[in-house]
């Protein structure tokens, strides 16, 4: 059955991804299965979506009820599932972010935050951080950082510059008379779990409402709890002007938010953005869900909890192998960063049963979902250890 799958695929799909050898068409809670029932720790939450673990029942309920009542509706149309969460939404963002604009994915909440930025400053600039990801649609594109993923689709779009991330005295020095925002991940994931200095973000806070810049948050992969608050800006105590959501905010549902202030948002005229699908009843259904889900099981302090504990093996795991480099990130979001490329890591650790992602070439990424038992953070890094410890031996003896 599974290698019919995977003809299928590979004969009809655009060859974008770089797929690995394995069928999942089942999961619950942090674990998943292949096609032969065998199951595997999911430490990615399929790149940070699954927050509140695969299929929770809440979750599917909502949806279940909502395909019964509407299944589309129109963001030109009022809809009781878009209130209600936009409602339990708005309750648990940084107070001062009040208006919400609903897309379908992240890189869309991008692409509305830099027009909302320009409609709203009348100016065109954009000043962004060396190796950020923000998306690859073309005006995400033309922030995020990744050579790879630019050269070949250039021009894009005029007006963005890029700064060293965690330096804000070289982001005072971007700044000059047309720069409408600056655009920045609290912890840069794509890119290595790279985590900036604790006085970074209320640097870039001072530094904008200074120079009369808008700040803009990309919350996309740091969001909804998985850092150990709903949203990684609360640990610093800092708003930004606008905030860019995804990935987590509908447990698996396509859905991106933009949030702005009021003020911010004022400036956009009737038109100025729409999206067919965007706000649809049955993402909503899911996003109101999964609100209800993390605040009920209290999956923002486990994230807290479960990230320090995950985090304190694994820094074992470093003592131990001198093949690591550092542990770092916050929450349930970390990196595992070796003296070199990981590719060999991630398949060990797929053929024994856990799911691990990379972050550029060097770092092993962990994203589980926030419902991960400590006996599932011991089964995995378990295995992380043994795949370190033959690694470490076979590098020794190369
Ligand atoms: C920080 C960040 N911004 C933007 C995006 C783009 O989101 P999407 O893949 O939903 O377009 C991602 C996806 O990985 C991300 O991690």
């Amino acid at each position: 059955m599974s290698e019919d799958i995977v003809r299928k695929e590979n004969e009809s799909m655009a060859k974008v991804y770089w797929k690995r050898p394995l069928t999942i068409n089942l999961g619950k809670g942090a674990i998943l299965w292949d096609g032969d029932g065998k199951s595997y720790i999911d430490m990615t939450s399929n790149y940070g979506v699954a927050i509140t673990g695969h299929c929770h029942p809440k979750v599917v309920e909502a949806i279940k009820a909502q395909t019964e009542k509407l299944l589309s509706c129109h963001g030109t149309f009022y809809n009781e599932a878009r209130s209600n969460f936009l409602e339990k939404l708005i309750s648990v963002t940084p107070s001062g972010l009040d208006r919400a604009f609903l897309s379908n994915s992240g890189t869309e909440s991008v692409e509305f935050a830099f027009k909302l930025a320009r409609r709203s400053t009348g100016k065109t600039g954009f000043i962004a951080t060396m190796g950020c990801f923000h998306g690859k649609t073309m005006g995400a594109l033309s922030a995020t950082w990744n050579k790879k993923y630019r050269t070949p689709f250039l021009p894009l779009v005029p007006g963005f510059k890029h700064v060293p991330y965690g330096n804000s005295e070289r982001m005072a020095q971007a700044i000059d008379d047309d720069t409408a925002a600056i655009i920045v991940e609290p912890i840069q994931g794509e890119s290595g779990i790279n985590v900036p200095p604790e006085d970074y973000l209320p640097q870039l806070r001072e530094l904008c409402d200074d120079r009369g810049v808008l700040l803009i948050l990309d919350e996309i992969q740091t969001g909804m709890g998985r850092t150990g608050k709903w949203f990684a800006c609360q640990h610093h105590g800092i708003t930004p002007d606008i905030i860019c959501i995804s990935k987590a905010v509908a447990s698996g549902l396509p859905m991106g938010v933009t949030i702005a202030t009021e003020d911010v948002m004022s400036k956009l005229k009737m038109g100025d953005h729409s999206s067919t699908f965007g706000g649809g009843p049955i993402a909503c259904a899911a996003a109101g869900a999964t609100i209800d889900v993390i605040k009920e099981e209290g999956l923002v302090e486990m994230a807290a909890e479960s990230g320090n504990y995950l985090m304190g093996k694994l820094r074992g795991l470093a003592e131990k192998y001198r093949i690591v480099r550092e542990v770092r990130g916050r929450g349930l979001m970390i990196g595992m960063e070796l003296r070199f490329d990981v590719l060999n890591i991630i398949m060990g650790a797929l053929e024994r049963g856990v799911l691990v992602l990379d972050a550029g070439r060097t770092v092993v990424r962990m994203l589980p979902p926030l419902v991960i038992d400590r006996g599932q953070i011991d089964a995995a890094v378990s295995v992380l250890d043994q795949i370190l410890e033959a690694e470490q031996a076979e590098r020794l003896r190369g």
